[in-house]
């Protein structure tokens, strides 16, 4: 079997997508089928976080965004959401040192003052001690939904309008992009989204309108390196026509080459 090393190196040598989305899906069901506490599941989940920013790193991907959390994630048991809470305090905490050794910003995205204070407090610390790292941004997608994303953008845009700062004319696809939560991002080129669910749950609505989508049965705690390959893998076989027409996108081959 081909090796980690070689696989990420074969999967580097060829056009790498620059922004890639990961909808974190099938933890419960990972710690279910072993008979474990849902938690088991995303505490192993969390081991893959770790991975796979690793690997997204080496290969030399811009930026990778995680859905950790989402709004709606709140209205699960007191229990699960408390155990949720911990563990993102624990992961902020250990990776601290990785993610600054890395050159890795850390960003995220959300309602993020629905976070406890012990959440917020370690995310707001690293995002300000990473501030100026440029190899990678990690974005963790916390307390997220794109609905209340676009939201807060349409609420922001009316703001500067009544304020008579900005005429309805100037409001164009550059500006909803700038004011929304991912503004600076690059372009979201690959969604993956793991555990066989064929759904965007709220995810980056607007940011993945051209992005490819990746499914894989895969529970994100058995995700890990090799598979964040395979799933670039994927991308670099498909073709994106943005809506042009297939001779249009592809490249005139010169006679003899
Ligand atoms: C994803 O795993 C993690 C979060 C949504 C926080 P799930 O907890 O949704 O796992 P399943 O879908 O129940 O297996
Ligand atoms: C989506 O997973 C949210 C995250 C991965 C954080 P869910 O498990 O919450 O999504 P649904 O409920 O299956 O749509
Ligand atoms: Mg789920």
């Amino acid at each position: 079997m081909e090796s980690l090393v070689d696989l990420e190196s074969r999967v580097k040598s060829r056009p790498l997508p620059q922004h890639i989305g990961i909808i974190m899906d099938g933890n419960g069901r990972w710690a279910e089928s072993r008979k474990l506490p849902r938690l088991e599941g995303h505490r192993e989940g969390s081991t893959s976080v770790q991975e796979v920013t690793r690997s997204a790193r080496r290969l030399g991907l811009k930026a990778l965004t995680l859905y950790a959390f989402s709004a709606q994630n709140w209205s699960r048991p007191a229990d699960e959401v408390a155990g949720l809470m911990d563990l993102l305090r624990e992961y902020l905490l250990k990776e601290r040192t990785e993610i600054l050794e890395n050159d890795i910003k850390l960003n995220a995205i959300g309602e993020l003052e629905k976070l406890p204070r012990y959440v917020r407090e370690p995310l707001d610390a690293l995002r300000e001690e990473s501030a100026s790292n440029r190899s990678m941004v990690l974005t963790l997608a916390l307390s997220y939904g794109g609905r209340e994303e676009l939201v807060a953008m349409a609420r922001r845009i009316a703001e500067e309008v009544r304020a008579g700062n900005l005429e309805p004319q100037a409001v164009s696809e550059a500006l909803v992009d700038a004011t929304l939560w991912t503004a600076g991002l690059p372009p979201v080129d690959l969604v993956v989204r793991t555990s066989g669910e064929r759904r965007l749950s709220n995810f980056l609505l607007w940011q993945s309108a051209y992005a490819e989508l990746y499914f894989t049965e895969t529970l994100w705690p058995d995700f890990r390196a090799q598979q964040l390959c395979e799933a670039v893998g994927a991308f670099q076989q498909r073709e994106r026509r943005f809506g042009l027409t297939q001779a249009q996108v592809t490249p005139i081959r010169l006679a003899g080459t």
